[in-house]
């Protein structure tokens, strides 16, 4: 498989913690590669089209309260099969239910406070990129 590229976003109990450097050592370990990076406050409305496709859960209202409660990391990681490979680091959405080892067993706190996200497929990883970063902005 060609190198692949996916979207993720240390979310703000992530970063409340100082738990950055910790997240980023966990994605270096399993071969992704951070080839865009930057620490932002999420405004509404970018929260509001990131998650977009949740607006008709119960949550979406808390979830992008939470979103913007506090700065985030966004990254662009690059790696084979990065997106797949991301998602099995991560682990499961519910922290109850990740595996051992995964960034979310080790760190999260809920379901909704749940340190990362990670695309969950090409075509979003696609949109979700170009929604945060400009092309000369990523380097791989
Ligand atoms: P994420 O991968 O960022 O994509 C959607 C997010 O919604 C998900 O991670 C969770 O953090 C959040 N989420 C999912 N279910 C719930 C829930 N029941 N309550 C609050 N947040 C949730």
């Amino acid at each position: 498989m060609a190198t692949q590229r996916t979207f993720s976003i240390i979310k703000p109990d992530g970063t409340k913690r100082n738990l950055t450097g910790a997240v980023n050592a966990v994605i270096e370990a399993a071969g992704l590669r951070i080839v865009a990076q930057k620490r932002i406050l999420m405004t509404r409305a970018q929260a509001e089209t990131f998650y977009a496709v949740h607006a008709a859960r119960p949550f979406f209202g808390e979830l992008c309260e939470f979103m913007t409660s506090g700065p985030v990391v966004v990254q662009v990681l690059e790696a084979e099969n990065a997106i797949a490979k991301y998602r099995e680091v991560m682990g499961a959405t519910n922290p109850a239910n990740a595996a051992d080892g995964t960034i979310r067993k080790l760190f999260a706190l809920s379901v909704g406070e749940n340190t990362v996200h990670g695309s969950d497929a090409p075509e979003t990883a696609a949109i979700e990129i170009a929604q945060f970063f400009a092309g000369n902005e990523i380097v791989g």
